[in-house]
């Protein structure tokens, strides 16, 4: 279902490996939204959403190093929106789903629904304009 198509390959070796993981990490949230035999998901979605916050931290901190190490022009848009995505992140709200399937199953295909888009539009629209500059990472 989520996977990394190539036209979403910037050309930098270790940003596309981080790309990779967190497909992956979206892959696990579409499986989690439909495994039909977990009947309380709550500690799966606390581990995959601060899986996902631990992640993508290192995973910007290491493109916004990369963009400083070329001089990046548009550096602060970007690094803007890398801010938007960890507050979306850090917005969820875990008590409201302890023993509360619908509720667990409404945040996770939020989550989901967010990452699919915000991977796929993020990827084309600003990562890829940062491996135009081809220089190595
Ligand atoms: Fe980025």
């Amino acid at each position: 279902m989520f996977e990394m198509t190539p036209d979403l390959y910037t050309g930098i070796e270790q940003i596309d490996k981080e790309h990779e993981r967190l497909f992956e990490l979206a892959e696990e949230t579409y499986s989690l939204l439909h495994n039909c035999v977990l009947l309380d998901k709550e500690d799966q979605i606390v581990r995959l959403t601060s899986e996902l916050i631990d992640y993508t931290r290192s995973h910007f901190a290491h493109e916004e190093a990369y963009m400083k190490r070329v001089s990046y022009e548009n550096f602060y848009d970007h690094y803007a929106q890398h801010k938007q995505f960890e507050s979306k992140l850090a917005e969820i709200d875990f008590e409201e789903l302890e023993g509360n399937p619908e509720e667990q199953d409404a945040v996770i295909e939020s989550l989901l629904e967010f990452l699919a888009s915000w991977l796929v539009d993020h990827i084309k629209k600003e990562d890829l304009k940062i491996s135009m500059l081809s220089h190595p990472m």
